[in-house]
């Protein structure tokens, strides 16, 4: 049997972390994969995450399965945070996932139960695992544009003439906040203008939030999914807790179907018990635990917020003097929009070529579309990216 299995292509990405590893030199900078570091290269346990496994570990008195949907009071405590009070609470089906992916992938799951002939549309680019999964469980699939290779902020011109060409009942995802890979998003008032033209065109969002908090802060990154949440009678969230709360190997994630009503909401329920009992029968507990004791304990929350804050801060700071080297090296504001990026990522705009002279000639990894993850980056390397940048052509 095993022998007509034929090779899979390695996930781009996630290749990178091995070829990082494997490249000896001592001043080489990762700026690949999509995980969070402090100034000293290493990605820590958050502080109130400490506290909290630590109680976890002193009162946990069993590890008996929870429900299908994972713990109630997680997916309370999730729904708060990302939707605060959008949407009432009859409406929501949740289920807890193994991390964002696992979200994704029940959401999928969950289109192909209910319209299987419905096509998801994805921004050119997206994370190249949505199309990927999508392929996987052989849906169709379109493409919108969203990104001006010239100014490196999204193309909306280009953004709204592709989706008047969804049809009703046509799946949409939308990337919450922090769009991954490019770094560039969409203002308040595009967003009005999507999600007005999708609500016309009859289309069904599905808001992948992997980022809240990276951006512009917990409320402010929320505030497109829950527009989204309010303005239509169905869409589904897929949300992921491994960037904000750094939990990143424990898989904690969320999907959320808001329903049309309370009615719809149970049967949508049912079905996402159903997909988790197929694919893995109860959700990763853990991490999900973890959060929620975060979440619903004013003095670790608070702690949590703060910490958050310090790593959004510590992005933005980067940012901001990544573009102004850049601005200095090249005496233009070419590089502005490094600045305007919000999330962990910007698209730099290289070649693949220009990307793989940075890699040969300064040990620097980024992805192979240009994407750097801005995290990798401290006071000392962003100077020897700026001159890599600006000596690469790109
Ligand atoms: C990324 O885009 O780098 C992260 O979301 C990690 C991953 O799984 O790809």
């Amino acid at each position: 049997m095993l022998e007509h299995l034929k090779d899979q292509p390695a996930d781009k990405i996630l290749a990178l972390i091995a070829a990082f590893r494997d490249d000896p030199r001592k001043d080489k900078i990762d700026l690949g994969v999509g995980v969070y570091k402090d100034p000293t290269g290493l990605t820590p346990v958050m502080r109130a995450v400490k506290t909290a496994e630590y109680k976890l570990w002193q009162t946990q008195d069993t590890k008996t399965y929870t429900g299908l949907a994972g713990d109630p009071a997680f997916a309370d405590a999730m729904i708060g945070l990302i939707l605060k009070g959008a949407v009432a609470r009859d409406r929501i089906a949740a289920v807890a996932t193994p991390g964002g992916t696992g979200a994704i992938r029940q959401a999928l799951e969950l289109i192909r139960l209910a319209a299987p002939e419905a096509t998801v549309w994805l921004s050119n680019p997206t994370w190249p695992n949505h199309p990927s999964i999508i392929k996987y469980l052989g849906m169709k699939s379109a493409e919108y544009r969203y990104f001006d290779e010239a100014s490196r902020d999204v193309d909306f011109a280009g953004l709204m003439a592709d989706l008047v060409g969804v049809r009703a009942g046509d799946v949409v995802l939308l990337h919450g906040c922090c769009h991954n890979p490019t770094g560039a998003n969409l203002n308040a008032a595009q967003w009005a203008e999507v999600i007005a033209l999708l609500k016309a065109r009859g289309a069904v969002p599905l808001v992948d939030i992997a980022y809240q908090g990276f951006g512009d802060g917990l409320d402010a990154d929320a505030l497109a999914t829950r527009a989204v949440a309010a303005g239509f009678d169905e869409c589904l969230i897929a949300a992921s807790c491994s960037k904000n709360f750094g939990v990143y190997r424990e898989r904690t994630g969320l999907l959320m179907a808001v329903a049309r009503d309370a009615k719809e909401q149970k049967t949508a329920q049912a079905n996402l018990n159903f997909l988790n009992r197929q694919n893995y029968s109860f959700p990763p507990d853990h991490g999900a635990r973890i959060v929620t004791m975060i979440l619903t304990d004013p003095e670790l929350r608070a702690d949590w917020e703060a910490e958050l804050e310090e790593v959004r801060l510590n992005m933005l700071t980067l940012r901001q003097s990544l573009a102004a080297e850049l601005q200095r090296l090249t005496n233009s504001d070419r590089f502005g929009f490094v600045a305007q990026h919000r999330g962990m990522f910007s698209r730099i705009g290289a070649t693949p070529a220009q990307v793989e002279q940075m890699r040969a000639e300064h040990g620097i990894y980024m992805v192979g579309d240009s994407r750097m993850n801005i995290a990798g980056l401290n006071a000392a390397t962003v100077p020897i990216l700026a001159q890599a940048i600006v000596a690469s052509g790109a």
